[in-house]
């Protein structure tokens, strides 16, 4: 939910101080407060001009509750959760392929929440979407935030609207934005581990460090996807409308929500498979290299290249369902091994692609993200990351060979999935290391047996082994994934 740093240009014509003794950082920062996004704001809405019917939102009558907490009989499953998502009628006819990725009519609970009524599309299957809820009138709200939008507060109060509408057996709400993709299983693996009775906030930071100062390390980014739960929204529901009343100088939905996190003294609980992806450019770095946690949520879909190269956003994301229904925990998990014979390194992401680096690299090289995206604030540099990376601009023999994913199945006879990656066609520096050139490596073929359990236990990365080269499948390389075995570790000697 968090828009676009200004250009630098424009720093000077919106912000004159009378003193240049700012320190360089703050006016970084102020100048990446200016927004003037018109078409990646999400949110634009004009000001509602109905008459204000504030009362209704303090008054509203508590009854029985509808979900009163139960002994924990059953774990948590995908119709505890009730999803709320932030649109506008402006970006929907867009938007909603987004959504239509993942949600599941009828598996799922939720409603996406929008300014005004939207036209229906009659030849799209509105069925497959879910369900529209006009928001609360806000007008009676005050907004003072010079750069954001009105419409923030009309997003952040989506819980305790979702909560009034006493769903029943409702264990989570989960937030998110229109061009938020979840990869709902895993999102369930992750509630499974936490009580709902009590109170939970769950989400992710930003990937920029600079973005975390200016709005907070301790906020879930609601791009990324914040999940709540059932009691904590209760608490919310209370409290939130007066709330928002003392932040009018906030940018955000979500930093409205933190600061009434803040009142109510509840951290976050940060899970490293939410994404805001406040990033630029190619997110395959990040997705090469995820870390060792399920791959909950994708965002700022419309703002990165696509998720796979020579094909349209949509398409890009719909090629990881096929991976997703075969073994949605292990998907986009990194597994790095070597061929000893041949020098190379190679790391995995299952389910997405698989990269051949020549030469031996360690596993603690090898777990880092090769920036191929960049900051949010265009100026800052790799040091400006939540995270380690590692650099794209290396020795001509140390680039990788890429490998997209191009199929997958399930094999009846071994029992396992098959995912097949092909090479991506770039040319390829030249490179003077004598030895064996992965070029000739066409296509990677991963076996791995599908383990739903593999969050249930502690976090640990997959191992993989090579195959031996096959004489009939030239230019294949067969690699297996899966649990490691006793004392497996990623070393050559
Ligand atoms: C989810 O759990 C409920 C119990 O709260 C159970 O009745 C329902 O069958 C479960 N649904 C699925 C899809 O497992
Ligand atoms: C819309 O999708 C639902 C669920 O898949 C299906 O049952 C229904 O027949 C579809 N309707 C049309 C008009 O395609
Ligand atoms: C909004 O701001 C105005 C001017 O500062 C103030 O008079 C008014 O009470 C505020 N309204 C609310 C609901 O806080
Ligand atoms: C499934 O596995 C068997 C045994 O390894 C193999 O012979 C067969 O070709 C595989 N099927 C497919 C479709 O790859
Ligand atoms: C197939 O593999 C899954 C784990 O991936 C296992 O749970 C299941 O028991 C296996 N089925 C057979 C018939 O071996
Ligand atoms: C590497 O070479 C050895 C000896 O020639 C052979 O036994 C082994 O299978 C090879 N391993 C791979 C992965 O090619």
């Amino acid at each position: 939910m968090k828009d676009n740093p200004k250009d630098p240009e424009n720093l000077y014509s919106t912000w004159t101080f009378p003193k240049v003794t700012i320190c360089f950082l703050l006016l970084i920062s102020f100048s990446y407060i200016s927004y003037s996004m018109k078409f990646l704001h999400p949110y634009l809405c004009t000001q509602q001009s109905q008459s204000l019917n504030f009362q209704s939102h303090f008054s509203t009558p508590q009854s029985a509750d509808p979900n009163p907490p139960t002994s924990q009989e059953h774990k948590t499953n995908i119709s505890h959760i009730v999803f709320g998502i932030a649109a506008s009628a402006d970006l929907w006819h867009h938007r909603k392929n987004y959504i239509k990725l993942w949600w599941r009519p009828d598996q799922m609970r939720g409603h996406v929440w929008l300014d005004q009524p939207v036209k229906t599309d009659p030849k799209s299957n509105h069925t497959l979407l879910p369900p529209f809820k006009i928001s609360g009138d806000t007008s009676g709200f005050n907004y003072t935030n010079p750069k954001g939008h009105h419409s923030a507060i009309r997003i952040s109060r989506i819980v305790s609207e979702s909560f009034r509408l006493g769903m029943k057996n409702v264990r989570w709400f989960v937030l998110g934005d229109d061009d938020t993709v979840f990869v709902t299983e895993n999102l369930v693996r992750v509630l499974q581990k936490y009580d709902h009775n009590q109170f939970y906030y769950i989400g992710g930071s930003s990937e920029s460090h600079l973005q975390n100062i200016k709005f907070s390390y301790n906020m879930a980014y609601g791009g990324g996807g914040i999940a709540i739960s059932y009691s904590l929204a209760k608490a919310l529901e209370k409290m939130q409308d007066s709330c928002i009343q003392r932040y009018p100088d906030l940018y955000g939905s979500d930093d409205r929500l933190q600061a009434c996190m803040a009142e109510i003294g509840v951290p976050l609980t940060r899970e490293k498979g939410f994404h805001q992806f406040d990033v630029y450019g190619s997110l395959f770095g990040l997705l090469a290299a995820h870390p060792i946690a399920p791959l909950v949520s994708l965002h700022h879909l419309d703002v990165v290249e696509p998720i796979f190269p020579d094909m349209d956003r949509i398409h890009a994301l719909q090629r990881l369902e096929a991976p997703t229904k075969l073994d949605s925990a292990g998907l986009a998990q990194q597994s790095i091994c070597y061929d000893i014979n041949r020098s190379w390194t190679i790391s995995v992401s299952w389910g997405y692609a698989v990269q051949i680096f020549q030469g031996i690299s360690s596993a603690r090289e090898m777990e880092l993200p090769l920036r191929t995206f960049l900051n949010w604030y265009k100026r800052a540099d790799h040091t400006a990351y939540t995270f380690n990376t590692a650099s794209v601009n290396r020795h001509a023999c140390q680039v990788p060979f890429v490998y997209y994913l191009s199929n997958a199945f399930y094999n009846r006879t071994t029992n396992q999935t098959t995912t097949e990656y092909v090479q991506h066609q770039t040319r390829m520096p030249e490179c003077n290391w004598k030895m064996a050139n992965p070029s000739r490596i066409h296509k990677v073929q991963v076996h791995k047996s599908s383990d739903a359990h593999l969050w249930d236990k502690a976090p640990r990365r997959n191992c993989c082994r090579v195959f031996r080269p096959d004489s009939k499948k030239k230019g294949t390389l067969v690699i297996e994934v899966g649990v490691c075995h006793e004392d497996e570790v990623v070393k050559v000697w």
